[in-house]
């Protein structure tokens, strides 16, 4: 087995990345991206240099920590980043590793971040373990192309197809984040999005390995950013959505899912109070790591999820992931698949 190969998001996981967030620090970009992708009632933590409380950095380390046992006790090859001190270079966090890096088949591409914040996350987090895997020669690491210097992402519209949508970029220059896009077998689903523009899905197709194509799902979400509070395939036809961020029309349109058992979550997730959700929507409750079809990894406080998940033939593995939550996502955002294991 290579030792990076997925086409789905279900398969039994063989080999998978998990970050780490000490020392996260709150992202800063312009006011107006923030704003457009944060919750509005902590905007002005998104300021330089300003660290997550060291409680919630700590706690959310600790429950990566807990992830990465729980898989390797699951037969899982973990990979963890390096350790950095993401306030002294201006970063965010090594803990959401899923927007940074896209396995499609063989190949390992690293997302050409729309943040400038982030441009360094791969390269002082992760860079070693794109070294390992590009040891084996079946492998194909890209890295992401140089953004241009200035900077033009955020001056304006340019009309290159992306006119009367509502993202804070523009179309200037190529810029994906890899958690807009889910592998479907040769299919990748990808959403526009305040990270996500049509350079970069033109580039990203460009990069993925012959025969993959990339298709565009129709979300309602004005603040999107990362396609995994939207869908979730749990196993081979069955995949559970957002009702208030894509319709099931929208997904039907998709051949891949033409015949698929198509969810909408039955209920209102609960507010993510303590610790506080700085970062994110509640439908994080979604946003959930599947083992191998059947097992999938639940925070354990979301029980009524969980209950929900059995009911569809699932079976929750619960971790701790609250301060996680806090810092960026859950178990899907924490991870990278590296080596899901078809099964035929
Ligand atoms: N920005 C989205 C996705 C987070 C993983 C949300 O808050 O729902």
């Amino acid at each position: 087995m290579p030792s990076v190969s997925a086409d789905d998001e279900w398969s039994p996981l063989r080999s998978v990345i998990v970050g780490r967030a000490a020392h996260s620090n709150f992202p800063c970009e312009p006011p107006e991206m923030i704003a457009n992708t944060m919750p509005s009632q902590y905007l002005e933590e998104f300021r330089a240099n300003h660290p997550f409380p060291e409680y919630i950095s700590e706690a959310a380390d600790a429950e990566l920590d807990q992830l990465a046992a729980i898989l390797e006790q699951e037969g899982v090859k973990v990979y963890r980043p390096k350790h950095v001190d993401w306030g002294k270079i201006g970063g965010y966090t090594g803990s959401m590793p899923r927007d940074g890096l896209l396995t499609v088949g063989t190949h390992i591409i690293e997302s050409a971040y729309a943040w400038s914040c982030r441009r360094q996350e791969i390269t002082l987090g992760f860079e070693e373990i794109l070294h390992d895997l590009a040891q084996d020669p079946a492998v194909r690491v890209i890295r992401a192309p140089a953004p241009p210097n200035p900077d033009t992402i955020y001056d304006g519209p340019t009309g290159a197809g992306l006119e009367g949508q509502p993202w804070v970029i523009n179309n200037s220059r190529i810029a994906f984040d890899a958690a807009d896009f889910m592998r479907f077998g040769q299919t990748l689903l990808g959403q526009f999005s305040h990270v996500t523009n049509l350079k970069g899905v033109e580039y990203l197709q460009s990069q993925i390995p012959p025969g993959y194509t990339i298709e565009m799902l129709e979300v309602t979400n004005p603040h999107a950013m990362h396609i995994d509070t939207v869908i979730c395939p749990l196993r081979q036809g069955l995949l559970i959505y957002c009702p208030s961020r894509v319709s099931e029309d929208a997904l039907r349109k998709h051949k891949v899912l033409r015949d698929w058992d198509l969810r909408p979550v039955p209920f209102t997730p609960k507010p993510r109070l303590e610790p506080p959700s700085l970062t994110c929507s509640d439908w994080l409750v979604m946003n959930v790591l599947v083992v191998d079809g059947k097992k999938v990894i639940v925070d354990k406080t979301d029980t009524e999820f969980a209950d929900w998940m059995r009911e569809l033939g699932m079976e929750p593995i619960f971790c701790p992931l609250r301060h996680v939550n806090s810092i960026g996502g859950a178990s899907h955002c924490a991870t990278v698949d590296l080596v899901r294991q078809a099964c035929n």
